[in-house]
C-alpha cells in the first residue's frame, strides 16, 4: 500500500476531496487473480485454490483480522449429488466504538457458462480496493468506530443449478447462519447492512441492450419510465435495496456519494427498490440469485429476521453487452475504459460511504453511525411473497 500512503498523505496535508482511491487502484493487477475457472466441475481446481489464497494474502497485507467460514453444501453432477466443501473468507475491521456492523461482499467463485472476470473477478477486485482503501484511510486521518467486514463467498449454488434439480444453500447462506449472526450475537440491530458486488461491468450504450422481464414494469414503475425513455440502454449500474428504514438508509449514503463523482455523468446509478406490496412476476429471476437475497429473506427459526442489505449489479444476463468478452478473454481484453471507471467508481463510492457510515473523527459530515432500527415485519413479508 506504499502508493495508497503517499495518497493519504497529500490528502491530509490538503484536507480536500477523498477521491484519492480509485486513481490509485491497480484492478489490473487484482484481476489477473481471477482469470480461471473457479467451480467444483472445473477442469482444474488451480484457479480456485489460487483465488482464496490471494484474497487471504491481500486481506492480511491490507491488516485485516482474517477468518474462515467453512461449510458443505450439495451439488449434481450427472444427476448425481455431490458434497463439496466450500470456504467463505472474512477480512474484519474491527471498530473501538461499537455500534451496528457494515459488509461489503462479492462471490469469489464462478460458474461453467460466463468469463469468470465478469462474474465475478470484477466485484472482488472492487470489493478487495474498498478493504485495502478503508484501511489505508483508517490508520489516517479516520478512526474505526464500528465494525466493517469484507466477505469473500465460495459456491454460489444458486448460479450452478439447472432448472430440475435444487442444489444445496450458497456459500452466502451458510455464511449468514454459522458465522455472521453469531458474530452480531442474533441481533438485527447490531447490523447496519450487506452491500452485495454481484457482476458489476457489463454496460452497452445501444438501444434496446436492457431486457426487462415481465413484472418489471409493475415492480420497478419508475425506474420502468426512466429506462424506457432512454432507448431501454444497459448504460447504467443497477442498486437493487428495500424499503425497510436501514435499507433505505444504505442506499441513500451509496447514492449520495455515486454522485459526487464526476464520473456519474457517463455512468449513472439506477435504484431498483423491492417493495413487499409491488407484484415482481418474473423480474423476481434478476435478484434472487445473489448473496443480498439471503439477507433479506433471512430466518434462523421459526421468525424471519429480515437484514438489512442492497445489491450493486450491472443486471448480468438481462443485458447484452456491447463489449463482449468471452469466456478467456484476457485482463488486457476485458479492462476497457469503461470497465475501468465503473470499477473505480464503486471502490470509492463504497469506500467514502464506509467512511462516512463506520468511522469517526475525519468525516466531512455529522453522521458517523447508521440506525440500527428496522422495520423487519414488512421486510419479511418478502419471505411470503417469494414463496421462499
Ligand atoms: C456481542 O457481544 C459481545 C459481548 O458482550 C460484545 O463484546 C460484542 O461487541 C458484541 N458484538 C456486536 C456486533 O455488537
Ligand atoms: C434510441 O431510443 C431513443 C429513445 O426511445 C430514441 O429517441 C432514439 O432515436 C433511438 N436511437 C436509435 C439509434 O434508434
Ligand atoms: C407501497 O409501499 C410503499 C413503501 O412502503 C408506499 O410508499 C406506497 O404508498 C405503497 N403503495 C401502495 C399502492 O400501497
Amino acid at each position: 500500500m506504499a502508493v495508497g500512503i503517499t495518497c493519504w498523505t497529500v490528502f491530509v496535508l490538503l484536507g480536500v476531496s477523498q477521491n484519492c482511491f480509485a486513481e490509485e487502484a491497480n484492478f489490473a493487477y487484482q484481476l489477473r487473480h481471477f482469470l480461471g475457472v473457479r467451480h467444483p466441475e472445473a477442469p482444474s481446481n488451480k484457479p480456485l485454490t489460487e483465488a482464496r489464497d490471494y484474497i487471504k494474502e491481500q486481506f492480511k497485507q491490507y491488516g485485516l483480522d482474517l477468518e474462515i467460514n467453512q461449510f458443505t453444501t450439495d451439488i449434481y453432477t450427472n444427476s448425481q449429488k455431490n458434497s463439496v466443501a466450500g470456504e467463505n473468507i472474512v477480512g474484519v475491521a474491527r471498530g473501538h466504538a461499537g455500534g451496528p456492523v457494515l459488509l461489503v461482499g462479492a462471490d469469489y467463485d464462478s460458474n461453467l457458462e460466463q468469463s469468470p472476470l465478469e462474474n465475478n473477478g470484477a466485484g472482488v477486485a472492487a470489493m478487495l480496493e474498498v478493504a485495502g482503501s478503508y484501511m489505508a484511510a483508517t490508520r489516517q486521518q479516520y478512526r474505526r468506530a464500528s465494525t466493517v467486514l469484507f466477505v469473500a463467498f465460495d459456491l454460489n449454488t444458486k448460479e450452478y443449478e439447472n432448472t430440475r434439480v435444487r442444489y444445496g444453500p450458497p456459500g452466502s447462506y451458510h455464511f449468514l447462519h454459522q458465522w455472521l449472526w453469531p458474530f452480531i450475537n442474533q441481533s438485527v440491530d447490531n447490523f447496519a447492512g450487506a452491500i452485495i458486488l454481484d457482476s458489476i461491468t457489463r454496460f452497452s450504450t445501444e438501444n434496446s441492450s436492457q431486457h426487462l422481464p415481465r413484472g418489471f414494469e409493475t415492480a420497478f414503475r419508475e425506474a420502468n419510465q426512466e429506462i424506457r425513455t432512454r432507448g431501454k440502454k444497459g448504460d447504467f449500474l443497477a442498486l437493487f435495496s428495500t424499503g425497510s428504514s436501514a435499507a433505505q438508509h444504505l442506499a441513500r449514503t451509496i447514492i449520495a456519494n455515486y454522485n459526487e463523482d464526476p464520473k456519474a455523468s457517463k455512468l449513472r446509478l439506477q435504484e431498483l427498490r423491492v417493495l413487499t406490496n409491488r407484484s415482481v412476476g418474473d423480474s423476481l429471476h434478476m435478484f434472487n440469485h445473489q448473496a443480498q437475497f439471503h439477507f433479506w429473506t433471512f430466518q434462523p427459526s421459526d421468525e424471519p429476521m429480515s437484514l438489512p442489505a442492497v445489491l450493486l449489479t450491472d443486471t448480468d444476463v438481462y443485458r447484452k453487452s456491447g463489449e463482449v468478452c468471452e469466456e478467456d478473454c484476457s485482463v488486457e481484453v476485458f479492462l476497457t475504459q469503461t470497465r475501468q471507471d465503473a470499477l473505480g467508481l464503486v471502490s470509492t463510492t463504497l469506500t467514502n460511504a464506509l467512511l462516512q457510515l463506520q468511522t469517526a473523527g475525519g468525516g466531512s459530515t455529522g453522521l458517523t453511525v447508521a440506525p440500527a432500527f428496522v422495520v423487519s415485519t414488512l421486510v419479511a413479508s418478502i419471505l411470503v411473497l417469494f414463496n421462499w
